[in-house]
């Protein structure tokens, strides 16, 4: 018997995430490819991401029948621009009807898809025009949006603009880990300008498509604290970071007012009210410290807490009750409905992953219990998969099942049970916790289990 159960509303999405360039295969037509193909230590060992987990050649049904193994009945995918408009205005039918294939698959299996249209990658002649620095950008990803939802809308009512543009602008126009490989700060708020200008394009577009359309965006949130919690530089530091990632995309669609540290304030009137959901990516908390010798980064640092529990190199730590803050924070400045469009932890022998996804969903569970409307939580991710710069890195495995990368074998892991288990009772438990990650019971349910 269990001693505690929190239930979900009737009507929760359990789902899964995945992003098309990470699952698909044979993506040979984006900047993410080509910047695989350049080798350098781009990507980890200079892997590539090659067949991925093949699912253009056959495998998303295989995994979509996997996400009803689950029980779950949500699935967050993205569509691939560089497919479905691999040259300016020339539509690609045949990868258009392959995405109708597997939104269709996902409809039969019970599962409610969400589609991103944007998710880190763009077709090469995108790139080639100055991507996300091309101030015709917003434009040209309207175009590309206006026809993939009239060809789609019938099979997909939740549509998702724009995948985490903060991580997008840093890694590719501040830290350059990712293609086209900047470091420029001010072109990291040209990005985040233009990314704000391209959501509310997409966001009209799709409604002028589909009034009845749900339209939002995935938008990371680092959960960001002073190391000295007293120290004035910290704090300003803290505040500087936290301003940049997590507040100036929301501060837009809030306000439509732009408000960068650097370059010109003004105004994107039009991306005023653009959120019909917000979705919130979280994985980790950071904590920043001004330290004289990385002067050349003004002073800022950041890094997990000394002692605390974290992921892989400079991932960060796992910290379950930063989620229920960043909630509470969106709730207050949005009152829309929110979904957790991806949270999940690097463990390839999911030592952590169980306990990681109980305490995060007792979160969820309590954001819920005061009220807040939080409608799903996508779990990143069903499958391993190519993980960006950190390639196959077994140190980056996400998936509830594993992936053997030669053979394509997948293999449920003990998370993935556990997530099955939930989606079914629609709970999170006591008797859970003890069965599958005993080190958080006592974190979770203090003084309420009895003992076995
Ligand atoms: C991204 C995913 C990525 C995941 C894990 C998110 O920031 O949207 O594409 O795989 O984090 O690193």
């Amino acid at each position: 018997m269990a001693d505690a159960t929190h239930i979900f509303p009737v009507d929760f999405l359990w789902g899964t995430a995945t992003a098309a360039h990470q699952v698909e295969g044979d993506n040979t037509n984006n900047d993410w490819y080509a910047w695989e193909q350049k080798g350098g230590g781009r990507v980890f060992e200079d892997q590539v991401s090659g067949k991925a987990c093949k699912w253009w050649s056959g495998h998303a049904e295989k995994d979509i029948k996997r996400m009803a193994d689950l029980n779950t009945n949500a699935h967050r995918l993205s569509i691939e621009w560089s497919r479905i408009e691999p040259e300016p205005g020339q539509w690609n039918h045949d990868a258009i009807d392959r995405y109708r294939a597997i939104l269709t698959a996902m409809r039969d299996a019970g599962v409610q898809p969400m589609v991103t249209l944007h998710h880190f990658t763009n077709p090469i002649w995108v790139a080639e025009q100055g991507g996300w620095l091309n101030p015709e950008i917003s434009t040209l990803f309207q175009r590309f949006v206006q026809k993939a939802v009239a060809e789609m809308a019938d099979l997909c009512d939740v549509w998702c603009t724009i995948n985490e543009p903060s991580v997008y602008a840093a890694k590719g126009f501040y830290d350059g880990s990712w293609p086209p490989g900047q470091a420029n700060l001010g072109h990291y708020f040209q990005v985040m300008h233009n990314m704000a200008e391209a959501h509310a394009a997409a966001y009209h577009a799709i409604h002028e498509l589909r009034p009845q359309a749900r339209v939002g965006m995935a938008h990371h949130m680092v959960y960001w604290k002073p190391l000295r919690s007293a120290n004035p530089l910290d704090r300003t530091v803290t505040h500087l970071l936290d301003g940049m990632f997590n507040g100036l995309f929301l501060d837009v669609i809030a306000t439509g007012q732009w408000r960068p540290i650097i370059g010109k304030k003004g105004e994107i009137p039009q991306a005023k009210g653009t959120l019909d959901w917000i979705g919130l990516n979280y994985y980790q908390r950071w904590d920043a410290a001004f330290k004289l010798n990385a002067l050349k980064a003004l002073g800022i640092t950041y890094s997990a807490r000394p002692g605390a529990p974290k992921g892989p190199q400079s991932w960060g730590e796992f910290y379950p009750e930063g989620l229920l803050e960043l909630i509470k924070r969106l709730h207050r400045q949005f009152n829309k409905p929110i979904y957790i469009t991806e949270n999940g932890v690097p463990d390839e022998t999911d030592t952590i992953r169980p306990g990681f996804l109980l305490e995060h969903l007792q979160q969820v569970w309590k954001a819920i219990m005061h009220s807040i409307p939080v409608k799903g939580y996508y779990f990143w991710s069903l499958v391993d998969n190519f993980e960006w710069a950190e390639g196959l890195d077994p140190r980056y495995r996400f998936g509830l099942y594993g992936v053997d990368f030669k053979t394509q074998k997948r293999t449920l892991r003990n998370s993935g049970k556990l997530y099955k288990e939930i989606a079914k009772t629609n709970a999170i438990s006591s008797d859970m916790a003890r069965r599958y990650a005993p080190e958080v019971v006592e974190r979770m349910f203090p003084g309420k289990v009895s003992p076995r």
